[in-house]
């Protein structure tokens, strides 16, 4: 168990992630109003669309930095994730936060320098990072230059393919955003990950 404060968020981590989340909740609170065609005169639909837009550039260039950060800084290593056992793993980690921490049992998987998350962060930030995120990127490029998408998709229009693609993938970026602040608010008290995502440090539980 480790009792020592840990430098687990540098400087650079902690830029990117304060571009992705606000980036992140404003094309949210947008997709959701263009996407039920919510608008009036203080948000008019074009605002939302040119709003939506240039956030949706800049998450994307911010993602890029993501990536660069990681393979330069060695962040990589935290989100590789191995197959063998990971059911077992999750499952172990699934049950501690359903029962065990209740009980003010031990975590199955205590944090240190070597491992900055347990299983279920590791896996959530792995497929979020790895998987939704670029999709969300490249789909929301295609609906920016409709040219380059396929015409149709037997009667289908790939234009309107891929909106509903990237809406169902912004849906399910919002559900891991809610678990995501649910996750970290669990510790000794629940600011405490919160410091450490602006402060850089993480602190003991214990
Ligand atoms: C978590 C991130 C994102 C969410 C939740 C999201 C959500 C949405 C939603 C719900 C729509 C409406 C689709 C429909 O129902 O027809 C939409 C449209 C769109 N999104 Fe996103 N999006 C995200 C990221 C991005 C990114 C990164 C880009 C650009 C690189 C982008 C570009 C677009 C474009 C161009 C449209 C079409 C706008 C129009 O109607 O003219 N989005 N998005
Ligand atoms: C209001 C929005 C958000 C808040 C308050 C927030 C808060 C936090 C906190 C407290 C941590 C560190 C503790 C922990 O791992 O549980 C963290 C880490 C992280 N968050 Fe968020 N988050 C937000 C949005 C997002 C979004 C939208 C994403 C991705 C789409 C995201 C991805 C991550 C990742 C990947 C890490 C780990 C970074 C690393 O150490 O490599 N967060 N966040």
């Amino acid at each position: 168990m480790s009792e020592k404060r840990l430098y687990f968020y540098p400087v650079w981590l902690r830029i990117w992630h304060a571009i992705n989340a606000l980036g992140i909740l404003i094309l949210i609170f947008t997709g959701f109003f263009m996407h039920y065609g919510i608008h009036g005169d203080i948000l008019d639909f074009s605002i939302l669309v040119t709003l939506h837009n240039v956030t949706g550039i800049v998450l994307a260039a911010n993602y890029l930095f993501f990536l660069f950060g990681n393979l330069f800084f060695n962040n990589y290593r935290f989100y590789r994730l191995k197959t063998k056992g990971l059911f077992d793993r999750l499952t172990r980690q699934a049950l501690y936060y359903a029962f065990g921490m209740f009980k003010n049992q031990q975590p199955p998987f205590p944090l240190s320098e070597k491992r900055k998350f347990n299983p279920m962060q590791k896996f959530s930030y792995f497929v979020v990072m790895y998987l939704l995120v670029p999709l969300v990127i490249a789909s929301g490029i295609g609906l920016l230059f409709p040219e380059l998408i396929v015409e149709k998709v037997y009667n289908l229009s790939g234009v309107f393919l891929t909106a509903i693609f990237h809406a169902g993938l912004g849906f399910l970026i919002f559900v891991f955003l809610l678990v995501h602040l649910y996750a970290a608010s669990i510790g000794k008290s629940p600011l405490k990950n919160f410091r450490s995502i602006v402060t850089g440090w993480h602190e003991p539980n214990h």
